[in-house]
């Protein structure tokens, strides 16, 4: 069902100085730059093989992320994971009696299908399912 890690999503405070301190410190370019109004962040992404790390800047306090930020502080906010079929991934967690966020698939960045999965089904742990487009 999953066929590689998509990418983990890191929620920053600010994200132009989060970007240029991966630029600097691991020597990562940016390879996409998204404002994803539907999950109310702006996202960059880099490369890293064929994965990647996107850091996520919160549009507003009152998004998802900027919760996550005031609750929590910057850090690791998801896993994402690569699947072929997006529908089906969940359709098996589904049945496994796991909690989804969304019950079914939404856009996602860069032309993805998309799914979130309640942490509380995979060990507190925030995970999303992406089907390239
Ligand atoms: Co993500």
């Amino acid at each position: 069902m999953i066929t590689e890690l998509d990418h983990v999503g890191i929620a920053v405070a600010d994200l132009e100085a989060a970007v240029e301190h991966y630029r600097r410190t691991l020597g990562l370019e940016p390879v996409h730059r998204e404002r994803v109004e539907d999950q109310g962040v702006e996202e960059v992404l880099f490369a890293v093989g064929t994965s990647y790390v996107q850091l996520l800047g919160a549009l507003g306090p009152e998004t998802p992320v900027g919760r996550f930020l005031a609750s929590r502080g910057p850090g690791v906010h998801h896993v994402a994971y690569r699947v072929e079929d997006v529908a089906a991934a969940l359709e098996r967690l589904r049945a496994e009696g796991v909690p989804l966020v969304d019950e079914v698939p939404r856009p996602g960045s860069r032309g993805t299908r998309i799914a979130f999965v309640h942490p509380k089904g995979m060990g507190g742990v925030l995970v999303e399912l992406v089907q390239e487009g």
